[in-house]
C-alpha cells in the first residue's frame, strides 16, 4: 500500500522539512489539509522538539514526520578555519569587520541516543533522515517504535544502500532541489540526475515506495511525478512564500528576486553542497570552494559577514536556500496552493 494509504492521508503530499525555515505552523497546516506535515529537528534541542510536537498535536491529530540530520561531526581543525578566514579576509575588509567571533546561531545536531529516546517517547508516525541513516542500533530503536523510516537519495546507488540498510521509503532528491544535497556515499555532484530521471532509476532499482523531490511546485510537475510512479511528492521551495512558512523577510525578498538571479549548488555556507539563490558570496568565492571547511563548520567564519549584511537589509552572506523553480512560490495560504496542485 502507498505511504498515503498507510497513513490515511488525503493527498500524496509530504511537506519538506526545512530547518530554520519551517516549523509547527506549516506542519500543522499541511496535516490539517491531509498531507504529511514535517518538523525539521536539526536545529532544535529536545525541549524545543517536544514543545513543537505538543503544539502540532494540539492543532491536528493527523500523522506527522520528525526529520533529523545524520552527519558525523568533523574534528575541530584550526588550520582549516584559519585558511577559510583568510579566503574571507577581503570581504571582512570590505564590510569593515575586525571582530570575527560573532556566534553562528543554533548548532546543526546529528541524530544520536538523545534523539532516539525522544522519538521513542514522542512516537511520530514517520521519521525522515537527511545524509544517510543513523548507526544501526539507533535506527533499530526508531524502527522499534513502529515509525516509518524515510531517507533521501541523490543517486540510484544511495537508494540501493538505503534499502539494504533498513529504510522503508526513499526520497528521490533530484538535482533541482533546494537546501542541502542528501549525498552520503560520494562527494561528487557530477552523477546526480534531475528528479524525473532519478525517480525512474530508483523505481527500477528498489522495491520500496519512492517519493519525488526537487523542482515540484505546480500541477504539471506533481502529475508528472505521480504518473511516473512516485508514491508521493515532497515539496519544499513551493511552500516558502506561504504565510504559514517561517521564511524570513530577507529570504522572501531573495525568493522574489531568484528567477532573475538563478540558483546554484554551493558548499560555502555550511561546508556541504546545498542549493541556494546566487548571492554576492557565491559570486565572489564559488559556488564550490575547496577552502570551505567541513559541514557544519563553514558557517562560523561567515557569521559576522552575515550579521553585517543582514543589518543593512542585504542577503549577500545569508544561506537563501531555494530549488531551481522559485517561480512556483506563491504568497498564498497553503490551503490555496495545495488545492491548486492536488485538488
Ligand atoms: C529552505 C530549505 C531547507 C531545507 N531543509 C531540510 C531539512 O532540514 N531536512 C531535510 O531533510 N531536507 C531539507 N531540505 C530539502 C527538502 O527536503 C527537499 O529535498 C527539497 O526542498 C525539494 O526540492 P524543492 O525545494 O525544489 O521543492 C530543505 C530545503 C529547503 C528549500
Amino acid at each position: 500500500m502507498s505511504i498515503a494509504g498507510r497513513l490515511g492521508l488525503r493527498y500524496p503530499l509530504i511537506q519538506a522539512p526545512m530547518a530554520g525555515v519551517s516549523d509547527v505552523r506549516l506542519a500543522a497546516a499541511i496535516c490539517q489539509l491531509g498531507g504529511l506535515g514535517s518538523l525539521p529537528c536539526a536545529l532544535l534541542n529536545s525541549e524545543q522538539i517536544t514543545t513543537q510536537v505538543r503544539d502540532l498535536r494540539a492543532a491536528s491529530d493527523a500523522p506527522f514526520n520528525l526529520n533529523f540530520f545524520c552527519h558525523s561531526a568533523p574534528a575541530s581543525d584550526d588550520t582549516a578555519q584559519q585558511r577559510w578566514r583568510e579566503a574571507l579576509a577581503p570581504l571582512y575588509e570590505q564590510w569593515g569587520i575586525e571582530d570575527t567571533d560573532t556566534p553562528a546561531g543554533p548548532a546543526r545536531r546529528s541524530f544520536g541516543a538523545e534523539q532516539a529516546e525522544l522519538v521513542a517517547h514522542l512516537k511520530p508516525a514517520v521519521v525522515s533522515f537527511h545524509f544517510g541513516l543513523p548507526a544501526s542500533e539507533l535506527l533499530e530503536a526508531v524502527k522499534a517504535t513502529g515509525a516509518l523510516v524515510l531517507s533521501s537519495a541523490n543517486t540510484v546507488d544511495e537508494a540501493r544502500w538505503l534499502e539494504a540498510h533498513g529504510a522503508d521509503g526513499i526520497i528521490a532528491q533530484g538535482i533541482e532541489a533546494g537546501g542541502h544535497r542528501a549525498m552520503f556515499l560520494r562527494d561528487t555532484l557530477n552523477d546526480q540526475p534531475p528528479t524525473m530521471e532519478l525517480l525512474a532509476g530508483i523505481l527500477d532499482a528498489v522495491n520500496l515506495p519512492v517519493i519525488a523531490a526537487g523542482g515540484i511546485g505546480d500541477r504539471e510537475s506533481v502529475s508528472a511525478a505521480l504518473d511516473a510512479g512516485a508514491d508521493a511528492v515532497q515539496l519544499g521551495t513551493a511552500l516558502m512564500l506561504c504565510p504559514e512558512c517561517n521564511t524570513s523577510e530577507l529570504h522572501r525578498q531573495a525568493l522574489r528576486e531568484a528567477p532573475g538571479r538563478g540558483t546554484v549548488v554551493t558548499n560555502l555556507y555550511s561546508g556541504r553542497p546545498a542549493r541556494s539563490i546566487n548571492t554576492a558570496l557565491t559570486d565572489h568565492l564559488g559556488p564550490m570552494n575547496a577552502l570551505a571547511p567541513p559541514f557544519p563548520t563553514a558557517a562560523q567564519a561567515l557569521a559576522p559577514l552575515r550579521a553585517a549584511a543582514e543589518a543593512a537589509g542585504q542577503f549577500d552572506f545569508t544561506p537563501v536556500w531555494s530549488g531551481t523553480r522559485p517561480e512556483t512560490c506563491r504568497a498564498v495560504p497553503v490551503a490555496e496552493l495545495v488545492d491548486d496542485l492536488f485538488g
